[in-house]
């Protein structure tokens, strides 16, 4: 729980703020059972969930061929588990992007530790001209947020992935190759937008 309600109502409350009203929640396979327990079908909140698994931890960009039939003909919007979002600006950048049916858009944010994240640079234009996943020197303080949208493409390139050195399907090598073709769009989140990766102890207590 962050405070009085478990982390994953926060970002499932970013998507509804977007209008998505179909949601796939993919899990490990030992906790895919808490999950629906907490959730059910969404039909207490006017949404339609959908559950599914992830063997073992080999990267975000799997999560679109996990959802291939989810996704079926349609564009789609993924969100990280742990990402919270909150600002009086979200909902607007979050409606314009809901219905793009070409290229991909990020969020992104200025932080003071970028190291820990997927870095984006920019030109004056604020173009995108670099990312980069976790940079030891990274070329800006702009850092990637877990908050995705993603044409139907997106399947079809996520199965063309190798593995990083990780052994993860990196979904900035995903991004890279949206940014290769001229198809990636970044949305930049100002002061007045809040956004947290509960990922460390630190920052799930921040
Ligand atoms: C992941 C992504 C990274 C992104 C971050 C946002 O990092 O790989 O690009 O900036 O989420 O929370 P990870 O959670 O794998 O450390």
């Amino acid at each position: 729980p962050i405070y009085n309600k478990p982390t994953i109502y926060y970002p499932l409350t970013t998507l509804m703020l977007a209008g998505i009203r179909d949601i796939l929640i993919i899990t490990n396979r030992g906790e895919k059972a808490s999950f629906e327990r907490l959730l059910r079908d969404g039909n207490q909140w006017g949404v339609n969930i959908q559950y599914a698994f992830q063997e073992n931890p080999n990267g975000i960009a799997e999560a679109f061929i996990i959802a291939e039939e989810f996704i079926g003909g349609n564009s789609i919007c993924l969100i990280l588990g742990d990402n919270l979002f909150f600002g009086h600006e979200l909902q607007a950048k979050l409606l314009k992007n809901s219905s793009i049916d070409r290229g991909a858009t990020i969020f992104t944010q200025s932080v003071n530790d970028p190291e820990r994240y997927g870095v984006v640079d920019f030109n004056q234009e604020y173009k995108a001209i670099h990312i980069e996943e976790k940079p030891k020197n990274p070329r800006s303080n702009y850092a990637i947020t877990g908050l995705y949208f993603f044409d139907n493409k997106v399947v079809q390139e996520s199965k063309k992935l190798n593995p990083s050195e990780r052994g993860e399907l990196e979904i900035t090598d995903l991004l890279h190759e949206y940014l290769k073709q001229g198809e990636l769009n970044v949305e930049i989140l100002g002061r007045g937008c809040g956004w947290f990766d509960t990922g460390t102890f630190d920052s799930l207590y921040e």
